[in-house]
């Protein structure tokens, strides 16, 4: 027996190696993205109490109905649209389902879809599922800013749709209005479904506002936005996430998620109804909090001697190590990294493993900050004892 042709075309996730490599190594693991600090204990009561009350079922298949009336409240004043739970809300087993329900909801066989580049390690085998073709677009170090030249000298006549993360992962980003007009110039010339993540909707710095492009009057009914939970809630185990999308796609979105799924588990989402309510106090002490873990990692990277943007959103680094005065400076990523895990003591990502496009991502790791001041500042000392 073989495994299908379409396995051949992606491989495991370069991440989940890295943070097994951290556990061989009890390295401080700053690899894969997610937090070392616990979620909000009125949402983990919630759940107690979601599981004690009986809510142990499966649920209505594209969403717990208080969910979706929540995530309907929240879209209607996001997007500039009428939200309707029962018609465009359907909540899923993270951000992952969603983008792969989307994106085999709208794609056919050989159609291709924009992606910019480094990308999430899913964005690709998204395309692949669908037996369709990922087009890449790169974005350039240091500053990654997003050209539109660049991303219309990709289109075909066979691209159907564009995949866009914003804020970033993994640079940081948060695309500026002049990117987004650049967006909306290529899907609008091209008839184009774009594909939101925004699962860092609510990691941003400097005062930054998230803007959902698909509240942007053009792109309205042309776009799938897609959040979730994990991150903002430092629950990235609840595997929560959600698509809101104009009803010509949900409805397959639904269908998909039926077949893939049937539903997310029932008390989590009771209890993610809970995590929407949390006040505003929650969401200024997250910010507040990112902000000091961004300054620290930020010092210690330079100290160090990386060089590396300040990210504007989301809670990732990737730094340049060429420069760093030790032999392993000249290292191709993936080694690097590798030492990193084994000789430093700290786990990241070759930047490198972000990219299909060669020559890319050279001499470059991705730092994940959204840790405990004490692990930043453990493997600050460790950064600076090594690599110093
Ligand atoms: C850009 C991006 N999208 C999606 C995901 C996965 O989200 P989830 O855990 O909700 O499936 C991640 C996780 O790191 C991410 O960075």
């Amino acid at each position: 027996m073989q495994t299908s042709k379409r396995l051949t075309l992606f491989r495991e996730s370069v991440i989940r190696d890295m943070t097994r490599l951290a556990l061989k190594h009890n390295a401080i693991n700053l690899s894969q993205g997610f937090p070392d600090f616990d979620t909000p204990e009125p949402v983990k009561e919630a759940a107690v109490r979601a599981i004690q009350s009986g809510l142990n079922q499966y649920a209505i298949t594209w969403g717990y109905p208080p969910l979706r009336e929540k995530l309907a409240e929240l879209y209607t004043a996001r997007l500039g649209w009428n939200v309707h739970p029962d018609k465009h809300v359907t909540v899923t087993c993270g951000v992952s389902e969603g983008i792969i329900t989307a994106v085999q909801s709208i794609l056919n066989p050989g159609d291709e879809m924009l992606i910019l580049e480094p990308a999430h390690d899913n964005f690709r085998p998204s395309a692949f599922i669908a037996n369709a073709v990922p087009v890449s677009v790169a974005l350039d170090a240091p500053d990654y800013r997003l050209e539109v030249a660049k991303l219309r000298a990709a289109v075909t006549p066979k691209t159907r749709a564009m995949l866009l993360n914003t804020p970033h992962n993994p640079t940081g980003r948060v695309f500026d209005q002049e990117e987004i007009a650049g967006v909306i110039e290529v899907v609008l010339e091209n008839d184009l479904v774009l594909i939101t993540d925004e699962i860092y909707d609510r990691i941003l710095y400097d005062g930054r506002i998230h803007q959902s492009p698909g509240s942007l009057e053009p792109l309205k009914d042309r776009t799938i936005t897609i959040g979730g939970l994990g991150k903002t809630f430092a629950m990235t185990g609840w595997r929560l996430g959600y698509v809101i999308a104009p009803e010509r796609f949900a409805e397959g979105i639904r269908t998909l998620h039926d077949y893939t799924t049937i539903c997310a588990a029932t008390p989590l989402q009771a209890a993610a109804v809970a995590a929407l309510a949390m006040p505003e106090s929650f969401f200024e002490q997250t910010t507040s909090d990112y902000h000091q873990r961004r300054a620290l990692i930020m010092e210690i990277l330079t100290d160090v001697g990386f060089q590396a943007s300040t990210p504007q959103g989301a809670y990732y680094i990737m730094a340049d190590y060429s420069q760093l005065p030790i032999p392993q400076a000249s290292l191709a990523p993936t080694e690097f990294a590798y030492f990193m895990a084994s000789d430093v003591g700290v786990a990241v990502v070759p930047g490198d493993s972000f990219y299909s496009l060669e020559g890319y991502g050279r001499s470059t790791i991705r730092f994940a900050f959204p840790k405990k001041i004490s692990t930043l500042e453990q493997a600050g000392e460790r950064l600076l004892a090594r690599l110093k």
